[in-house]
């Protein structure tokens, strides 16, 4: 049949000196054109090239979609450069589709290759369905391999709903540094930045910075500046962590989601934008990626079911649990765990997750933290000396803390005694100074972006959910 097709049109329509300067379409519009069109224009790269004898079938993609443009052609427009990988443009007509899997297809009237690709070489071959780890050992070809097209499409639309959700809830997006002096969790996890002369003549004492500089761990002081002037703020950029952490949940570079809030007394006002956040942002995948987001549900992470149970857990609302409750839970645990828990020592990621299972592998909030494991700037519960703070993590299933926040310390004197305390009175005095002019409760609170896609997409590694892996084989990424 298609044979038949291709014949008269094709031969008649190379005998014209010039074909009509055809419209571009995308991959996707092609895909999702309601009409047929005569002169159109598609570029991409080929995933599958299939000569019979009548007909040359291609699959073309541009990263608009996971499903690709089927090509039909003449055999005779075939060539020996036009190969799995090569780079093309395609000119001819869009017209339906016989086929039942596809809406649309390309009736090639020339196909020219713009770019051809060695498929000897070429690391990834058609039709195999690569693993991650295989995938990863090639980061500057990795995209184009399905499954990081579809995690890099369904990152591409949860920046931009985080975006959304954020400006239509009526707060300001701020800009805040990358290169910065402070330590805002005071973790000392910092890389700190130096200029190549400083490293080559260590001797000179002369900083570029004047003081001593780092890459940002946490935009939040910057934010909280800004929360004494604009109430809601939020920042979504790059953050660096010094951990010498080789886990499938730590990243040296990764993206944290930043809020603050001013006039916010109490915690749950905290938690609850947490929640609407996560679940408007995932509702928004859900609905514009779903063939990408499936991917990984049917093919990356089957066993974890993972369709079904986002979709439990966004008709439902979150469970929240004290710090206490949480350590009395895990001490009644038949589990034994590498680090016994005890009242005042950290949550270890084996904790979270066993809290997560007892909670019925839902997100959990887990509040009231004891005062001396947080951060100078949360806010003293003054339920005891010193007891317990108003803090907040948020853990989720498979992955253990999603979601780190409080409220902040905006009484003055319970500042500058913490601070003082810890001996860093006079690197925070910017800071005390906001609560000298115009204080106001207040609170806020970070997401990691990765651990975010790692848990709605079950991914286990967090390197499968960024763009480049870093300190792989290829040192030039
Ligand atoms: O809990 P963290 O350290 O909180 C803060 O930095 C606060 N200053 C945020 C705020 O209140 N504005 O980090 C927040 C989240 C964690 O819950 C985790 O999801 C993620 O950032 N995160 C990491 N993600 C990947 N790799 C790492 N090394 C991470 N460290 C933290
Ligand atoms: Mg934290």
């Amino acid at each position: 049949m298609l044979g038949a097709r291709a014949q008269g049109g094709w031969r008649a329509l190379r005998r014209c000196a010039s074909l009509p300067r055809a419209v571009r379409l995308r991959v996707r519009e092609a895909l999702g054109a309601r009409e047929a069109a005569d002169a159109v224009r598609v570029q991409g790269w080929v995933r599958s090239v299939r000569s019979q004898k009548e007909v040359l079938f291609l699959h073309i993609n541009d990263g608009s979609s996971l499903e690709h443009l089927q090509v039909v052609a003449n055999p005779s427009l075939e060539n020996r450069d036009l190969t799995f990988g090569s780079a093309v443009e395609v000119q001819g007509k869009l017209v339906k589709s016989p086929h039942r899997k596809q809406n649309m297809e390309l009736q090639a009237e020339t196909i020219r290759v713009v770019g051809p690709c060695d498929i000897w070489s070429f690391p990834l071959k058609m039709k195999e369905r690569h693993p991650l780890e295989y995938v990863r050992q090639f980061p500057h070809l990795r995209c184009r391999n399905n499954t990081l097209g579809s995690l890099l499409r369904i990152r591409s639309e949860a920046t931009a709903a985080i975006h959304s959700f954020f400006q239509d809830n009526g707060y300001v997006h701020i800009h805040t540094p990358i290169i910065t002096s402070n330590d805002c969790e005071g973790a000392g996890e910092l890389f700190q930045i130096e200029t190549s002369s400083e490293v080559r003549e260590p001797a000179e004492k002369t900083h570029f910075f004047n003081v001593p500089a780092f890459l940002t761990v946490s935009g939040q002081l910057h934010l909280e500046v800004m929360a004494g002037a604009f109430t809601h703020v939020f920042t979504f950029g790059p953050t660096f962590r010094a951990e010498n952490s080789q886990s499938r949940r730590h990243l040296a570079e990764f993206y944290m989601v930043e809020a603050e809030l001013s006039f916010t007394e109490n915690l749950q006002d905290i938690m609850q934008v947490m929640e609407d956040l996560f679940k408007t942002v995932t509702s928004t995948v859900l609905s514009k990626c779903p063939h990408d987001v499936e991917l990984f549900h049917k093919y990356v992470a089957p066993a974890q079911k993972t369709k079904d149970r986002l979709e439990q857990i966004l008709k439902n609302k979150f469970v929240t649990i004290s710090y206490s409750e949480a350590v009395e839970i895990l001490k009644q645990a038949s589990q034994t765990f590498t680090f016994k828990p005890e009242w005042g020592c950290d949550l270890q990621t084996e904790h979270e997750k066993y809290l997560v299972k007892h909670c019925g592998e839902i997100p959990v909030f887990v509040i009231n933290y004891p005062y001396d494991l947080k951060p100078f700037y949360m806010r003293d519960n003054e339920d005891g000396p010193q007891h317990t703070v108003a803090a907040v993590d948020l853990l989720v299933p498979g992955i253990g803390e999603l979601c780190g926040g409080s409220l902040r310390e905006e009484r003055l004197p319970f500042l500058e005694s913490r601070l003082q305390r810890l001996g860093l009175t006079d690197a925070y005095q910017w800071y005390l100074d906001l609560r000298k002019f115009g204080s106001v409760p207040h609170g806020g609170f970070g997401m990691g972006f990765e651990r975010y896609l790692q848990y709605i997409l079950g991914v286990d590694n967090i390197k499968d959910v960024i763009p480049f892996p870093r300190f792989s084989h290829s040192c030039l990424l």
